[in-house]
């Protein structure tokens, strides 16, 4: 383990300094012998430990230690469950102090801006409340294993198009509003110990030698105190980047970004304090990594089992039409599809690990059925022996084999080979031969279930028709066993969706938008991202954000809701009416009617996984923090709470609200400083600069008797309103002079002795 050393930058040489700001190999920091600086190793992420002892690719390309194989972000995302993000943070982080490594690369908190993004699967929702919250449970817990986690890709890289080069354009409320929120509740709540930069550009500008982006808004609004690491390959230009805040570049090992960075401070082209504050921040982090005591070995078994309740936890009924679920053990089964004995289970690129073990739904199902079960591949997965067999004797097969059964599992999704990291999705449809075995299969027997493997959202041309419909996303090494476990009974679902499933590509928000071209692309959706786009155009999605069902039944009482300081406290009683315990996932959704600002028409502002027993009923108590509420005011370039009566929508889902109540709110002062480009309506706005114009307009009417006419008459008063107030003086003989408009504004901003400024 590295020991503890008292070096700082200042008993480093400058070459010593530079060098520590790349990597020594793939995966390694470098390390000064002379002075006793050892390197750490920093390893993929985000969902088990992807380390490689021998060589190293960030591709997914070569083998990696064994490692527990937890359930990736686009289900964990789907239990909705703070708490059990936190517990998988650990273990990924106590595998990683095992394996002396010092920072687990995630988790990946990147929004889910279109279906299509084939890094979706590492991804955790569409919303930026469920992806910071859970975002931050789970650096929480990694961190507590004495290992830094590395909160990723910072900012904006929604695509793989492109992805290192392509510019996100977007205005700035989006950015911060959806695209930065997630980020910045991780950093504020959870600390990481580093964050890592994404290949893209900004509004034209490259993360990694963004100023804005890694210093301004990260540290010196945020106040990360940690290590900037770029994606692996990101830096263009590390002499910026430097200047910019970047602190480590990854991979390295070639020393010419080391020669570079001497030499542009030998020429001032860089700063002494830059460099030094970089290097002095990957000495910080191998100080931290060398705190931590030694590693307890792993209990293999036991993190399976966390695996697998973790994946039931993240299984999402679609749907359970006359209760055809939960399956009884004495049923004849006819288990149908190829993922049912070759299960998909994580996703392609950088996050791909070895697992320690794996689990498939057939052999599960075979351990726990008391009553016969049967099997057909009914399509070939690439590379299986079934690939020699004609497709439709699979399918003819699988009907004979449903035909046998009093209920048939079918088993679908998306092969491995159609979504990645590195490329995008062109579609959102299951392969075509999936859906003829499923047509085969329900016309020999209508009690069928369909269990989903998939990394992005698919849409599901086959909902109305058939009974019962199982999300089971990407589960990881024990899915087999959750999925058992849910279809059984044993574990009640309690899993939501955290992405919207629309009916079809040409519904979703950035649809045009995607992956942009010449590029760029541009954000053209705005804040109407996922859900909000559907209710903003009044568009049905297949499923909703937020949904998912239970084998028991909640029922809501009316929602109350009070000021606890400067949060809002909403308490709802949840009464479990079936016969079974069960947990619910309550939604708070908020809207401010007659806002001045865009808004969707709800937006998730708290939620909470609750366990009922069976006829119990619990006061849920969940707390809306008033920073939440805040739109991003770009005149003022600054958070801003409107005052306002909020409507507070509490419900299952988001189409699905159940008790409604209103809460009022004290804004946040929106005195913008005025400026000759002020225009005369937002003069007008604001009460103490509107009083001055007023008087101003009635000593001017008093030598322009037209000027009242304007003033009496709305229509021309709204014609006005954009007019800037620099550019009134002369205009048709307005008599008032620049000096007269810049004493006025002055006096404007210097506001009435109780106003802010
Ligand atoms: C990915 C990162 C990953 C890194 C190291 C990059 O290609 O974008 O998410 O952590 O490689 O493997």
């Amino acid at each position: 383990m590295t020991p503890r050393t008292p070096i700082t930058s200042v008993d480093l040489t400058l070459t010593e300094k530079a060098s520590l700001t790349s990597g020594a190999d793939v995966w390694h920091t470098t390390s000064i012998p002379r002075v006793g600086v050892e390197s750490v190793m920093m390893t993929d992420g985000p969902h088990g430990l992807r380390k490689q002892s021998v060589g190293g690719d960030h591709l997914g390309l070569g083998d990696s230690n064994p490692a527990t194989c937890y359930p990736p972000a686009v289900a964990l995302g789907a239990s909705f469950d703070v708490d059990l993000l936190r517990r998988v943070g650990q273990a990924i982080g106590e595998e990683a102090a095992a394996e002396d490594v010092a920072v687990v690369l995630g988790p990946g908190i990147n929004i889910k801006r279109s279906p299509l993004c084939g890094r979706n699967f590492e991804y955790l929702s569409e919303d930026p409340l469920v992806t910071g919250a859970l975002g931050a449970a789970m650096v929480e817990g990694i961190q507590s294993a004495g290992v830094g986690a590395s909160l990723k890709h910072f900012a904006a890289n929604n695509q793989e198009t492109d992805r290192m080069r392509v510019s996100a354009d977007i205005a700035p409320r989006p950015l911060r509003e959806i695209y930065l929120r997630a980020f910045e509740h991780v950093v504020r709540q959870a600390r990481p110990w580093t964050v890592m930069c994404s290949y893209n550009r900004i509004n034209g500008i490259y993360a990694s030698k963004n100023r804005w982006l890694l210093t301004d808004v990260l540290r010196d609004e945020w106040g990360f105190d940690g290590l900037v690491v770029s994606d692996w390959g990101a830096v263009d230009d590390r002499v910026a980047a430097l200047a910019a805040g970047l602190d480590l570049e990854m991979p390295g090992g070639n020393g010419h970004a080391d020669a570079r960075i001497v030499a542009a401070v030998d020429a001032g082209g860089v700063t002494q304090e830059a460099l030094d504050a970089a290097a002095g921040r990957v000495l910080d982090l191998v100080r931290r990594a060398g705190r931590r005591p030694s590693a307890a070995p792993i209990d293999v078994d036991a993190h399976h089992l966390l695996a697998r309740e973790a994946a039931a936890r993240c299984i999402v009924l679609l749907k359970n039409d006359a209760d055809l679920l939960p399956l009884r053990t004495t049923d004849r089964i006819a288990v149908i599809g190829a993922f049912a004995e070759r299960p998909r289970y994580q996703g392609a690129g950088s996050s791909r690990i070895v697992p320690t073990r794996l689990d498939n739904a057939l052999d599960e199902f075979r351990a726990v059925a008391a009553g016969e079960v049967t099997y057909a591949p009914g399509f070939a997965l690439r590379g299986s022996a079934d690939s020699a067999r004609d497709a439709g004797e699979l399918r003819a097969e699988a009907g004979r084999v449903a035909a046998d059964a009093e209920v048939a599992v079918v088993f679908l999704g998306l092969p491995d080979e159609e979504e990645s990291e590195g490329f995008d999705r062109r579609h959102l449809d299951l392969p075509a031969e999936q859906l003829a075995l499923l047509e085969e299969v329900r016309a020999a027997n209508p009690r069928t279930v369909v269990v989903l493997s998939h990394g992005g959202v698919v849409t599901l041309p086959f909902a109305d028709d058939v009974p019962a419909i199982v999300d089971g996303s990407l589960l990881g090494q024990a899915g087999g066993g959750a999925t058992a476990d849910v279809l059984f009974g044993v574990v009640n679902p309690s899993g939501r969706l955290a992405e919207t499933v629309p009916h079809r590509l040409e519904d979703t928000a950035s649809f045009g938008n995607f992956p942009g071209e010449d590029g760029h692309v541009v954000y053209g959706e705005g804040l109407l991202v996922g859900y909000r786009w559907h209710d903003a155009r009044r568009i049905g999605p297949a499923f909703p954000f937020g949904h998912g069902l239970s084998f028991t039944h909640f029922r809501y009482g009316e929602a109350g809701t009070h000021l606890r300081g400067d949060d809002v406290v909403v308490r709802v009683p949840v009464t479990n009416e079936g016969d079974r315990d069960g947990s619910e996932v309550v939604q708070v959704y908020t809207s401010l009617p007659g806002s001045r600002a865009v808004r969707p028409p709800r937006e998730l502002k708290a939620f909470r996984s609750v366990g009922i027993p069976s006829g119990q009923t619990v006061e849920v108590e969940l707390v809306i923090d008033r920073a939440d509420l805040a739109v991003w005011d770009a005149r003022l370039d600054r958070w801003r709470v409107e005052g306002g009566e909020y409507v507070l929508e509490v419900g299952a889902s988001s189409r699905d609200v159940r008790s409604r109540t209103s809460v009022a709110i004290d804004g946040d002062s929106a005195r913008p400083v005025f400026t000759r480009d002020s225009s005369l309506g937002e003069v007008l706005a604001d009460p103490f600069a509107a009083q001055l114009v007023q008087r101003a307009l009635a000593e001017m009417a008093g030598q322009m008797p037209e000027i009242e006419n304007v003033l009496q008459d709305t229509t021309m008063m709204q014609l006005m309103e954009s007019f800037p107030i620099g550019r009134l003086p002369g205009y048709g003989g307005v008599p008032i002079t620049a000096e007269t408009i810049d004493g006025l504004i002055a006096i404007a901003n210097a506001g009435p002795d109780d106003a802010a400024p």
